[in-house]
C-alpha cells in the first residue's frame, strides 16, 4: 500500500526570484513547495520520494528541463508526476512539448500569471492524487483476489483429500460389517441384525455423500472451454435420460434454437442437476409440466428452468439453496444430497453468470441462469 499521496510540488528553476514567486503562489493552494536550482539538483531530490507535481523551467543550465523530465520518468515514485513546463517561447518548444503526449505533461508561458498556474496546480494535483487512489483501489483488489484464489485451492485439497481419505475406513466398515451379515447372522437376533443392516445403509449414504463431494471438487478445477452449444438439443437429451431412467408422464415443453457459449460438458451437468431436481420435485403432481427456455429478466436474458412441482419455502431457502448439503426437503419426500445446485452455481459462476431462483410452497419452482459468454 502506498502512503498518502502528498501534497507536494517540485519547482525546479536556476532563478532564485522565479522559485520563490512559483512557491509562493503554489503555497495559496494550499500545497507545500520544495525547490530545485537545476536539473540535477531535482533529479537527486526525485530520487527517493513522490510529489504531487513538478514545476519545470525549461531553460536551465546543465541539464535542460526536458532532459530533466524525461530522466525523472525513470523513478518508479516519478513515473505518473505531472509535470508542468515553464518557457518564455511557444513556438519553438511546439514539437517537444508534443513529443511528450497527452497526460501528465503540461506547459506555461513565463511570465506566469498566478492564477493559472494556481488552477493548473489544483487540476494536476487533484488528478494524481485520484490517479493514485485508483492505482491503491487496484493494488488491493489484486491482493484480495490472490489471497482468495490461494484459500479456495486450499480449501478444494483439503476437501478432495478429506473425501479420498475417508473411502479407506467406510471400505472397513463396509467389509466388515457385510461380512457379519453372511457368516454370522445366525448368532445375531432379529435386533442386532437390524443394527447391522443400518450401518450397512449408513455407510451407502456416505459413500453417495463422498461420491457428489468429490464431483463437486471436480467440477470446480475443471477448465471451462468454451463452445457454441445448443442448449435446447442438450436438454431434449437429458430430458430423454431423465425420462428413460424411470419412465413417468411429464409434459416437456422444452424451447427450441436456443444456444449459448459454454463449456458442453459442464453445461450437461447443470441442465441435468437443474432438469432432475424439477423431474424429482414434480414426483407427486398428476399432470407434470417441465419447462426449459429463456426469457428477459430485469433488461437481460436468462434462461430457466420452471416446474408445477411443491416447490419451497423462499424464506427457508434464502441464503441456503446453492450451498452444499443444504435440503430443503426431507429424504422421505425426496432422496439426494444436496450437492446439486452447489455444482450448477459453480457452473454458472465459472461461466461468469448468475443463477437465482423463484417458488412459493406448493406452487412449482423456476431457476433462472445467465451465462455471460453467450
Ligand atoms: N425444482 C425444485 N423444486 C422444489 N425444491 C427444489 C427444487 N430444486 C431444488 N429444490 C430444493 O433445494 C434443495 C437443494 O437442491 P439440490 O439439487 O442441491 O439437492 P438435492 O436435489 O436434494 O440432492 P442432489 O442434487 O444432491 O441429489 C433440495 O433438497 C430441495 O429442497
Ligand atoms: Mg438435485
Amino acid at each position: 500500500m502506498n502512503p498518502p499521496p502528498c501534497n507536494c510540488v517540485l519547482v525546479v528553476d536556476d532563478t532564485p526570484e522565479n522559485r520563490r514567486l512559483f512557491s509562493l503562489i503554489l503555497r495559496e493552494t494550499g500545497c507545500e513547495t520544495v525547490e530545485a536550482a537545476s536539473g540535477e539538483e531535482a533529479l537527486a531530490l526525485c530520487a527517493s520520494r513522490e510529489y504531487s507535481m513538478i514545476l519545470m523551467d525549461v531553460h536551465l543550465p546543465g541539464l535542460d528541463g526536458f532532459e530533466t523530465a524525461r530522466r525523472i520518468r525513470a523513478f518508479d515514485c516519478c513515473q505518473t508526476t505531472p509535470i508542468v513546463f515553464v518557457s518564455a517561447v511557444y513556438t519553438a518548444e511546439r514539437d517537444v512539448f508534443q513529443g511528450y503526449g497527452e497526460g501528465a505533461v503540461d506547459y506555461l508561458l513565463s511570465p506566469v500569471v498566478p492564477e493559472i498556474l494556481r488552477a493548473k496546480a489544483r487540476v494536476f494535483v487533484e488528478i494524481h492524487h485520484r490517479r493514485r487512489a485508483v492505482e491503491d483501489h487496484a493494488r488491493e483488489l489484486e491482493r484480495i483476489n490472490r489471497e482468495l484464489a490461494a484459500a479456495n485451492e486450499e480449501l478444494e485439497s483439503f476437501s478432495y483429500a478429506a473425501a479420498h481419505d475417508l473411502r479407506a475406513p467406510l471400505r472397513a466398515i463396509g467389509g466388515f460389517s457385510e461380512i457379519l451379515l453372511e457368516d454370522y447372522l445366525p448368532a445375531l437376533d432379529a435386533q442386532g441384525r437390524d443394527y447391522l443392516r443400518r450401518i450397512g445403509d449408513a455407510t451407502g449414504r456416505m459413500n453417495g455423500l463422498i461420491d457428489d463431494l468429490l464431483a463437486l471438487g471436480k467440477v470446480t478445477r475443471s477448465e471451462v472451454h468454451l463452445q457454441s452449444v445448443d442448449l435446447s438439443a442438450l436438454a431434449g437429451e437429458v430430458a430423454r435420460e431423465i425420462q428413460d431412467d424411470s419412465p413417468r408422464a411429464v409434459d416437456w415443453a422444452i424451447a427450441p434454437g436456443l444456444a449459448a457459449r459454454g463449456d458442453p460438458g459442464l453445461l450437461r451437468i447443470l441442465l441435468a442437476n437443474l432438469l432432475g431436481n424439477a423431474w424429482k420435485y414434480t414426483a407427486r403432481r398428476d399432470h407434470a409440466r417441465i419447462a426449459f427456455g429463456r426469457e428477459a429478466q430485469d433488461g437481460e436474458e436468462a434462461f430457466f428452468v420452471r416446474d408445477n412441482g411443491v416447490g419451497f419455502d423462499p424464506a427457508l431457502a434464502a441464503g441456503k439453496l446453492f450451498k452444499p448439503f443444504q435440503r430443503l426437503h426431507s429424504a422421505e419426500e425426496a432422496p439426494g444430497c444436496g450437492i446439486g445446485l452447489a455444482t450448477v452455481r459453480r457452473i454458472v459462476t465459472k461461466h461468469g453468470g448468475r443463477i437465482w431462483a423463484e417458488s412459493a410452497k406448493g406452487d412449482g419452482a423456476t431457476f433462472w441462469f445467465t451465462l455471460d459468454h453467450e
